[in-house]
């Protein structure tokens, strides 16, 4: 103990990488249970940018464990090109481990997902396109192909054969490709496996070892809670879990060994992809505020859709998660507007307000945002490190948010680089703060 859960409490894209890498500083272990490459997490530091796919954001701090949990999908081609990448930078990379039992996206799990978006032409999710979806599908109808299967030829081709089998019809269209290739996808992913070997293990005993050690261990979350495929927007979201309970299932430890969960939120909103986004700023004013945010993917380039804060769904967040620390991100982004809107409440059809989010999916497409209007600041924030050192409008900002969703505001960012943060009072004493 203690076990720190970090995870997205909006629709991804929230800070994660900045707060894990801030984390891993004082933490001997990192972990990534969910998702796969279809996270972007960015990391500024000195003047330097990284971006990481499925490498845990510890990784830039060297000698500490960085795992990749059995929940996680990985692609293996990503994952040693992430690697080789890493290298060329002289990182020093000996502290990854990764489960056996985490299923990998093989070729057609991202010609299927390419497919599939096509093919709901206008109703598209709007996926990364990198196979999470078909990757997940097959690991519950048993027929993933896992990181251990790497190790034997004959296992592997027998488990490309059988679940390949019924996805005969769908990848029809594609009998020519040659990614497809029975023989060159075997040969293909033995070559990943050889490669990768070094770091295989069983990653749920190694964090274990370490909880029991009293070492402090970061469960890194990837996407949002907004994206949870249980909570989150459906149909419109990820194929995983995203939310803090899912940390325990894909690394392998039990609900006793968290003891705090800290959300990261944007001080407004973004969501990439299609699906409801009840407080998004259309137009002139959604330009002004994309291009101050640079909300531009990390993973795919695409312009984020951008909103304002959105206090209903952050309180579900913290309900879904037992969030216990918030950490508002992109403050900064903020500086300069003479008024913000806070969405407190959702307005439905015919004008009928309401609190909660909806759990139904039409009442969800049909809300947009009714708002409470907060005064701005105009000063440039970027070098304040203490809350003393803020203009009262942002401190009354966050006081805001803080009671209004019953969580204190434990990290503030200010900019994009690791320094660029405030640890707050009322953070005090969590096992995170500590860690200032
Ligand atoms: P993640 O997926 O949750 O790790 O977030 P991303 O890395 O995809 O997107 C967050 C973006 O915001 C990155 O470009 C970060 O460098 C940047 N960022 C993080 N915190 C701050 C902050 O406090 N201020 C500003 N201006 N940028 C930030
Ligand atoms: P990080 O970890 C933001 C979105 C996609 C799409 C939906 C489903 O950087 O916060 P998928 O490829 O997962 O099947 O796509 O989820 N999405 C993300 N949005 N940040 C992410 O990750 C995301 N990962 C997936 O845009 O709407
Ligand atoms: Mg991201």
């Amino acid at each position: 103990m203690p076990g720190i859960v970090i995870i997205g409490a909006q629709w991804g894209d929230e800070g994660k990488g900045k707060v894990t890498d801030l984390f891993a500083e004082r933490a001997d272990a990192i972990v990534r249970f969910q998702g796969g490459n279809n996270a972007g997490h960015t990391i500024v530091r000195d003047g330097e940018i990284w971006k990481l796919h499925l490498m845990p954001s510890g990784i830039l701090h060297p000698g500490k464990l960085c795992v990749i949990g059995n929940g996680v999908v990985i692609d293996p081609k990503i994952l040693t090109d992430e690697l080789d990448d890493l290298r060329r930078r002289n990182v020093d990379t000996s502290g990854l481990r990764i489960s056996a039992n985490a299923h990998l996206i093989m070729p057609y799990h991202m010609l299927l997902d390419h497919a599939g978006e096509i093919k709901l032409g206008k109703l598209q999710i709007g996926t990364t396109r990198r196979g999470i979806g078909p990757c997940y599908a097959d690991k519950a109808a048993r027929l993933g192909i896992r990181v251990q299967d790497l190790l034997d030829e004959k296992i592997l081709k027998k488990k490309i054969v059988a679940a390949m089998e019924p996805k005969r019809l769908s990848l029809r269209e594609f009998a020519r490709d040659p990614s497809l290739d029975l023989q060159a996808m075997t040969e293909e992913y033995l070559t990943y496996g050889h490669r990768i070997k070094q770091y295989i293990a069983d990653t749920s005993r190694l964090v274990l070892e370490r909880l029991d050690e009293g070492e402090l261990v970061v469960f890194e979350g990837a996407q949002g809670t907004l994206l949870d495929i249980d909570h989150g927007t459906y149909p419109f979201v990820t194929s995983s879990n995203p939310i803090a309970g899912s940390a325990t299932i894909g690394a392998g430890v039990g609900p006793k060994d968290i003891d705090e969960v800290w959300g990261i939120t944007k001080a407004y909103s973004t969501r990439v992809g299609s699906g409801p986004f009840p407080t998004e700023i259309e137009g002139a004013f959604g330009d002004e505020l994309r291009e101050r945010g640079a909300e531009f993917g990390t993973t795919t380039g695409r312009a984020r859709r951008v909103g304002w804060l959105d206090l209903v769904a952050l309180k579900y967040a913290a309900r879904i998660n037992s969030l216990t620390a918030l950490a508002i991100t992109k403050l900064d982004v903020l500086s300069g507007f003479k008024t913000l809107q806070v969405c407190t409440r959702y307005r439905g059809p015919e004008d009928v307000e309401f609190d909660h989010f909806p759990y139904h999916q039409t009442a969800l497409h049909h809300s947009t945002g009714a708002y409470e209007e907060l005064p701005g600041w105009e000063e440039d924030i970027s070098r304040c490190r203490t809350e003393d050192e803020l203009p009262k409008n942002a401190r009354d900002y966050l006081q805001y948010v803080s009671d209004f969703v019953k969580v204190p505001v434990a990290l503030i960012g200010v900019g994009p680089a690791r320094d660029e943060v405030i640890w707050t009072q009322a953070g005090a004493g969590m096992y995170g703060s500590a860690l200032a």
